[in-house]
Formats: structure tokens, sequence, C-alpha cells
């Protein structure tokens, strides 16, 4: 490409901003059929403090799009029976619409029985394995926020995405598996690359459409691309600079790959507050299910 010619920015911010807007138009309605707004608990156990971070700012953004929202902060040092307790007592709160635990807990909780703990339905973060199996079957369910935001943002910047190859980098339950599942039924053809890929550079290089979930930092350098492929970083690494400081890198070398693509995400500012404005949808989609109403498209 030549000099000076570099890739569109994906303001996913903005994209963000007009979610949460359209979420939040969508609520009086719901209130005006049910005599009550969607509401969302978020459960927080012990001090992690991104976690206490994100937690405030998902009540934040959930008061902000006038619904309910309601926050339980548990000790560290609670019970994983404790733990399974309030979610059941959420699980049967007809108040409550959406049910978020905030990962990670503390080691001695099971992660796994925590997310099946929550009513299916209730499961704004699609954690589930009833919404993975529904997500992978076709069927209607509570999307994870993070690919979910990922999926609006590229339709967004290409319209239709079949027949496009696609790789995601990672293949966590949170991000990548759901990922590859929401674009192979976007008709994309999808390949999933991990951290046991040969030559991820030759699968970079075939795909219009790149999305890295692997917390490496700037593992997916520029000139592996595709000249003109659309790059989604969901990468948001912590790294040291010399002069001690910090500094918030994504999984792809961003400069590089402004020199290559034809539109990426920055990091900070690209995928990020999609997330939550995902759960805000989900949250949004879970009441209207819950309460037999037709769900808005959003
Ligand atoms: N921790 C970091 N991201 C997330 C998320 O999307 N959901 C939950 N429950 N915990 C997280």
């Amino acid at each position: 490409m030549a000099a000076g010619v570099g890739a569109a920015i994906i303001d996913g911010k903005a994209f963000a901003a007009g979610l949460r807007a359209r979420v939040g138009a969508a609520v009086p309605a719901f209130q005006a059929a049910t005599g009550r707004v969607p509401g969302l608990a978020v459960v927080l156990v012990g001090e992690d403090p991104a976690s206490h971070v994100y937690v405030r700012n998902k009540g934040i953004a959930t008061r902000e799009a006038g619904m309910a929202s309601f926050e339980h902060r548990l000790p560290a040092d609670v019970s994983e029976d404790e733990l399974l307790a309030l979610v059941a007592a959420l699980n049967g709160d007809d108040g409550v619409d959406g049910i978020l635990v905030q990962m990670p807990c503390p080691r001695h909780i099971s992660e796994a029985r925590v997310i099946a703990a929550v009513d299916p339905d209730k499961d704004v973060d699609g954690f589930h394995p009833v919404n993975a199996g529904r997500l992978a079957s076709g069927l209607p369910g509570l999307v994870p926020c993070t690919p979910s935001g990922c999926l609006m943002l590229l339709q967004d910047r290409l319209g239709d995405l079949s027949g496009l190859e696609a790789l995601v980098i990672g293949r966590s339950n949170i991000v990548g598996k759901p990922m590859a599942a929401l674009l192979v039924a976007a008709s994309a053809t999808v390949t999933v690359a991990h951290s046991r890929t040969r030559d991820l550079a030759a699968h970079v290089g075939r795909a219009d459409i790149v999305v890295a979930a692997v917390g490496v930092p700037e593992l997916v350098r520029g000139a592996w691309l595709k000249p003109g492929a659309t790059v989604i970083d969901v990468g948001m690494n912590r790294i040291a600079l010399p002069d001690g400081k910090t500094r918030l890198v994504g999984d792809v070398a961003f400069a590089e790959a402004l020199e290559v693509a034809g539109a990426i995400t920055p990091v900070p500012g690209g995928v990020g507050p999609m997330t939550i404005a995902c759960l805000l949808r989900n949250t949004l989609i879970a009441a209207h299910a819950r309460a037999g109403l037709a769900v808005p498209s959003l």
C-alpha cells in the first residue's frame, strides 16, 4: 500500500455509544408493557481491582440505559455454596432479567459450576452450556458479549460476510469459540488458530477478516496481513515500557497493521466498549424473551 494510505479506524467507542442509546430508547416501551424496567444483577466475589472497575462501569452503564442495576459484592472467602445460593435467589427473582457473575472467581470456587447454576434465560454473559449449544445449533439464545460486539462491528463495516475468509485467533469459550460460531452462522469460511497452530502468518495472510483474541501483545504482525483485510483486535495487554510506565496494546501490532489493513479496531477504544453495550443489549433481549414480548432488533 502506498505510504500515507492507512487503514480506516473502526470506532468501537462511537458504535457502542449508539447501541447503548438504542437500548435505552427501547426501555420505555418495555416498561409500558410490563410495569417495570429490565434488571441486571452483577455479582462480584473478592477484591480483584480490575474486576471492581468493570463492575462499577457495568452498573453505571445499566442505570444510564434506564435499567435497574443490582450489585452483590461478596468477600473473597465466601463459600461456593453461598455463591450458588445467591445465584439461585437471583434466578427466582422476577425483577432480575440478567445475571452476571464477574470472572475470575477466587480459586476455591468452580467457575464451571457457577456458570451452570445461572438460569440460561438470564445468562446475559452467554456462558451457560445451554446457550453455547443454542449458538452452535443456530437456535435463538443469549450470545457472549465480546464476540457479539465484534460481529456487529464487522457487519457494520463489511455488510454481508458470506464467503469471506475469516481467521479467529484464540479458542476460549468466552471469545474464540463463540466468535467462530457467529462467523459460520454469517456464512464466512472460518479457521480457528490457537497456540498449537503451525505457521500462523500463512493463515493470517489468507484472511479477509482477522479476529485476534489470544492475549499475546502484538502477536500479529502487519506484514502478515492480506492487504485490505479487516482486523478486529480483542487483545488488552498491559505492557511495561522502559521508562517504568505501562501501555495498553492489543494482540495486533497496530502501527504496522495500519499500513496494510483496510480497517482495524484500536486498543483501547475498539472492541472494549462494545462488550458493555452488548451486555445491555442482552439484558434487554432477556427481559423481552422472559416477558413473552417480541425482541426488538437493535
Ligand atoms: N471478566 C472479564 N470479562 C468478563 C465477562 O465478559 N463476563 C464475566 N462474567 N466476567 C468477565
